[in-house]
C-alpha cells in the first residue's frame, strides 16, 4: 500500500523505472497493490496522471481516492489523500478478496450490539453500556481470514468488509433472526450484551411527565445463547461472553457448563483497559475441553483473532 501516491510514483510504476527502494519494490513483489493518491487538483486532472492511473488499474492495481477537500497548500479540491479508515478497509477487502484463509468455507454468525434496546414507550428502551466493537471486531476478523459471514447487530458502527449485516433493536428481534440463520452456521459467537430484562409492557405513544411516575413491571427475556446450545446441528461451535465485575475466569467458567457451549470469553467490564465502549480488551478464554487462556490488554482486533484461533483450534480437536 502506498500512501501517499504522488504523481511521480504513479508514473514511475506505470513504466516500470526501477530507480528508487519504492518502485523497485512495487516491480519486485507480486503481492496485491493499493495506491492512494494525493496531489494538487491541477496536477490530479492532468492527462498524464490520468493515463498512468488508468494503465496501473488495467494491471490490476488497486486505486483509493482521492477526496475531494482541503489540500496542503489551503485550497480545495480533488486530490486529497483518502481518509485512514478508508484505506484500512480498502486494505482488508483486497486481502479478502484473495481468499484461501483459514477460515475460507466455514458459515460463521455474530451477533454484536451496544446492548438490546428494550422498549420503555414510544421513544425510551432499556440498554446498557455495551458498544458493539468487540462483536464487530469479531466479524470483520473472522471475514478477513476467509469466512461467510453474518452479523446481527444492534449498534451504529461501520459494517465490516465482506459482511453481510442485519440490524436488529431488541432480544425478541435478535431470537427471531437466530432462529432463521443459526442452523445453517458452523459457528456462532454471541458477542451482544442481550438484555436479561424488559419491560413487559411497552407504552404506544410517549409517557407523559403529567400522567406521573411510571411502574415499570420487567419481565425476563429468553436465554438465546441456552437455548441455541439446546438445538444445536451437530458440528456446530457456540462461542458466548461472560461479562464480569472483578476476575472473569469463574463466571466464564460458569457460564460455560450453565449454557452448554464450546468457549466463554470472559471480561472484567470494571477494569479500566477493558471492555464497554473501550478499543482495547482484557479477556479470558475457556474452553468446555479444559483450555484456559489470558488475552490483553490489547486491541479488540487482537481478541477477535484470539477467539477465532480458540475456535479452529477447538473443531480441529473434536
Ligand atoms: N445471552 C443470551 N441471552 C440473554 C442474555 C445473555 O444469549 N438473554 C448471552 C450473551 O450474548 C453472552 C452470554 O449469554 O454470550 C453471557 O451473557 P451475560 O450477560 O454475561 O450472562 P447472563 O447469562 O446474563 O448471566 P448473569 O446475569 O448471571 O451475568
Amino acid at each position: 500500500m502506498v500512501a501517499p501516491a504522488t504523481a511521480r510514483l504513479l508514473a514511475a510504476y506505470a513504466i516500470g523505472l526501477a530507480d528508487d527502494l519504492l518502485v523497485s519494490t512495487l516491480l519486485a513483489t507480486r503481492a496485491p497493490v493499493v495506491l492512494c493518491p494525493a496531489m494538487h487538483t491541477e496536477m490530479w486532472e492532468q492527462p498524464a496522471v490520468q493515463s498512468n492511473l488508468a494503465t496501473l488499474r488495467g494491471r490490476g492495481v488497486h486505486v483509493v481516492g482521492p477526496d475531494a477537500g482541503y489540500l496542503a497548500g489551503g485550497d480545495t479540491g480533488p486530490g486529497r489523500l483518502a481518509e485512514p479508515g478508508e484505506i484500512v478497509t480498502a486494505c482488508a477487502s483486497v486481502l479478502a478478496l484473495r481468499g484461501g484463509g483459514d477460515l475460507a468455507g466455514l458459515r460463521v454468525l455474530v451477533t454484536a450490539g451496544g446492548g438490546t434496546r428494550e422498549p420503555l414507550d414510544a421513544v425510551r428502551f432499556l440498554g446498557n453500556r455495551s458498544s458493539g466493537k468487540q462483536g464487530h471486531a469479531v466479524a470483520a476478523e473472522a471475514a478477513a481470514r476467509g469466512a461467510d459471514v453474518t452479523l446481527i447487530t444492534t449498534a451504529d458502527l461501520e459494517s465490516p468488509v465482506r459482511v453481510q449485516r442485519i440490524d436488529v433493536d431488541t432480544a425478541a428481534e435478535m431470537e427471531q433472526v437466530l432462529a432463521e440463520r443459526s442452523d445453517g452456521a458452523d459457528v456462532v459467537v454471541m458477542a451482544a450484551a442481550v438484555a436479561d430484562f424488559r419491560p413487559r409492557e411497552a407504552a404506544p405513544t410517549k409517557l407523559r411527565k403529567a400522567d406521573g411516575v411510571p411502574e415499570v413491571v420487567l419481565e425476563p427475556t429468553p436465554d438465546l445463547l441456552a437455548a441455541l446450545a439446546a438445538r444445536r446441528p451437530p458440528g456446530q461451535t457456540l462461542v458466548g461472553f461472560a461479562a464480569e465485575h472483578g476476575d472473569p475466569r469463574p463466571g466464564a467458567v460458569e457460564k460455560l457448563r450453565r449454557k452448554g457451549v464450546d468457549l466463554v470469553v470472559g471480561n472484567d467490564v470494571s477494569a479500566p483497559e477493558a471492555g464497554f465502549g473501550h478499543d482495547t480488551n482484557t479477556v479470558v478464554i475457556v474452553g468446555s475441553d479444559g483450555m484456559q487462556l489470558n488475552v490483553g490488554p490489547v486491541d479488540k482486533r487482537v481478541v477477535a483473532r484470539a477467539v477465532l484461533d480458540a475456535v479452529v483450534d477447538h473443531r480441529s480437536r473434536r
